[in-house]
């Protein structure tokens, strides 16, 4: 099974996405997180990366479609995977397809979560992340049991640089013009399924299992 979480930022990709991994036993591949964590060890892909995250703009496509290349053709890989924040561009979408050719699969879903814009801030100036898992919390909405502790490992939370009002504003910009025709090159091949992701994080989670399940729009 291979699925793609399509959403502004802040929709909830890693929310549901950590959710669904477990549900389906998936390999999980998050670009933002593979790139972080790349700035973390200062490795060339991180010095690379750094200014375009901290200015909330795209990285250059060919330099994430070669890591989602990479992780696809991974054993891990081999019984499915979710697709959290990539492909970010058309040009990403087609280069995605065409991986997907040389390796023998396809796309089976592509859920879209769409939230209003407001909420969207919310949920991003409010947001808290592990240093060590990368497990997503929010301070209000979905709160770690110990505050700043993460309930998964016990690892520190922290806010992502990005997630400033000023640089979450940018990166809306971003998705609206660079992400958001994906929602029709998705449509127009069949593969879209639009969620309403302005409810409860577990009412999402169970309208994106059934439609994974019935393989309907
Ligand atoms: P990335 O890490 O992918 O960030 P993003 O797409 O901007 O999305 P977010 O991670 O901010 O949001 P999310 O949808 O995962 O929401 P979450 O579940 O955390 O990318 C970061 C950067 O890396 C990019 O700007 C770019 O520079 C670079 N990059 C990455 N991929 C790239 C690519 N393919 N090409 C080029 N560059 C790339 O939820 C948000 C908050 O809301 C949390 O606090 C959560 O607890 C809360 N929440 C979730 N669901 C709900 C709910 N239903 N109700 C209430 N609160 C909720
Ligand atoms: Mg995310
Ligand atoms: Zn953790």
């Amino acid at each position: 099974m291979l699925i793609i979480l399509l959403g502004p930022p802040g929709a909830g990709k890693g929310t549901q996405a950590e959710r669904l991994v477990k549900q389906y036993n998936l390999a999980y591949i998050a670009t933002g997180d593979i790139l972080r964590a790349a700035v973390k060890s200062g490795s060339p892909l991180g010095k690379q990366a750094k200014t375009f995250m901290e200015q909330g703009q795209l990285v250059p496509d060919e330099v994430v479609v070669g890591i989602v290349r990479e992780r696809l053709t991974a054993p891990d890989c081999a019984a499915g995977a979710i697709l959290d924040g990539f492909p970010r561009t058309v040009a990403q979408a087609q280069a995605l397809d065409q991986v997907l050719e040389e390796i023998g699969t396809k796309i089976d879903r592509v859920i879209h979560i769409e939230v209003d814009e407001e909420e969207l801030i919310t949920r991003l100036t409010g947001r808290r992340v592990c240093r060590e898992c990368a497990a997503t919390y929010h301070i209000k909405f979905n709160p770690p049991k110990v505050r700043n502790v993460c309930d998964q490992c016990g690892g520190e939370l922290y806010q992502r640089e990005d997630d400033s009002l000023s640089t979450v504003q940018e990166r809306l910009v971003v998705y609206n013009k660079q992400t958001a025709p994906l929602i029709d090159y998705y449509n127009r091949e069949g593969l879209l399924t639009v969620i309403d992701g302005n409810r409860e994080i577990e009412q999402i989670f169970s309208q994106i299992s059934s439609a994974l399940e019935t393989g309907s729009s």
